[in-house]
């Protein structure tokens, strides 16, 4: 990762606001903020119509790119309220890049600690873009740097105040595939070792085909290919079954896989656009032991 930062973390966002903005109804995830907070070159693309419409007609391997962003975010946030409404009350997202959540649910600002991890140069330009649209940080938000290669992230989770006695649910989204194998087993030890039974993590991850006959799919080339560009390779991936001795071994429990066909069946069947999850993606939850 450069020092300013991940530029896959504005294309993350620009995705959700493609969606928001342009997509069949019913959308699968609103996120009305992801425009004001992707970079000021997508900002603009997305405002104008024409060349948003570009997006559908020249750049269509990226539409399950899009399904896939959309559905990991509402898995998570749906479930975070369902875990809000049992007593949870700390959300840790881990790589926030632009993600909005804080500024889209100020009603929760009493009950829900949300702590942003990311790496120090993203988290820093987001900090400019929040400065610049004079956006008010709502007060249950804490920005932590943390650079998942090189940091501790217990201890900077615990600096800035994280309590080990609460249930937590931590989202670790569009992150993983990043990262080495070593630094995944790391953060997870990392993160059981100071939560609390019962906490619990969402991930998504890509399968291990993802690196062979993934690669070969339009999608997949040009995913790979341009994720490379911006010095962000896709490196790790991993089928349900390395995981159940992965999470074990790191202190937590596997407790659902989510496949593009369970997401399709859930959201996308009958739907008036293409939209579908990409299929060499998928999500991931697990229990703290
Ligand atoms: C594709 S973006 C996803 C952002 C966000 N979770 C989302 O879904 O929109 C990848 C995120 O992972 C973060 N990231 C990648 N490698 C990292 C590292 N070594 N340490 C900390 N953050 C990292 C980037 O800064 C970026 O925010």
């Amino acid at each position: 990762m450069k020092k300013k930062g991940s530029r896959t973390a504005d294309t993350s966002a620009a995705q959700r606001a493609y969606h928001t903005l342009y997509a069949s109804e019913p959308k699968v995830f609103n996120d009305t903020f992801a425009i004001q907070l992707t970079s000021p070159a997508w900002r603009f693309c997305l405002k104008n119509k024409w060349v948003a419409g570009l997006i559908e007609h020249h750049y269509d391997w990226i539409i399950p790119m899009i399904g896939h962003h959309v559905a990991r975010s509402r898995y998570v946030e749906e479930r975070l309220d369902k875990l809000v409404a049992e007593g949870f009350t700390q959300y840790v997202l881990l790589g926030a890049g632009m993600d909005s959540f804080a500024f889209r649910r100020p009603e929760l600002e009493e009950k829900l600690t949300v702590y942003e991890i990311d790496h120090p140069g993203t988290q820093m330009r987001k900090h400019k873009r929040i400065q610049k649209l004079g956006i008010t940080v709502p007060a249950n938000v804490k920005y932590v740097p943390v650079d998942f290669e090189k940091d501790f992230l217990s201890e900077k989770l615990l600096a800035a105040g994280f309590q080990t006695n609460k249930k937590t649910l931590f989202a670790w989204l569009g992150v993983v595939p990043y990262l080495t194998e070593e630094s995944i087993l790391g953060t997870l030890k990392d993160i059981s070792k100071i939560t609390v039974t019962g906490s619990e993590l969402i991930f998504d991850t890509l399968y291990r085909s993802a690196f062979t006959k993934g690669k070969g799919t339009m999608t997949g080339k040009k995913l790979f290919r341009s994720t490379r560009k911006k010095g962000e390779p896709m490196i790790s991936g991993h089928d349900p079954e390395d995981l159940k001795k992965l999470l074990p071994e790191a202190g937590f429990e596997l407790t659902g896989v989510v496949s593009p066909e369970d997401f399709t069946r859930m959201w996308f069947n009958g739907r008036k656009d293409a939209l579908k999850p990409w299929k060499y993606s998928y999500v991931v939850r697990a229990r703290v032991k």
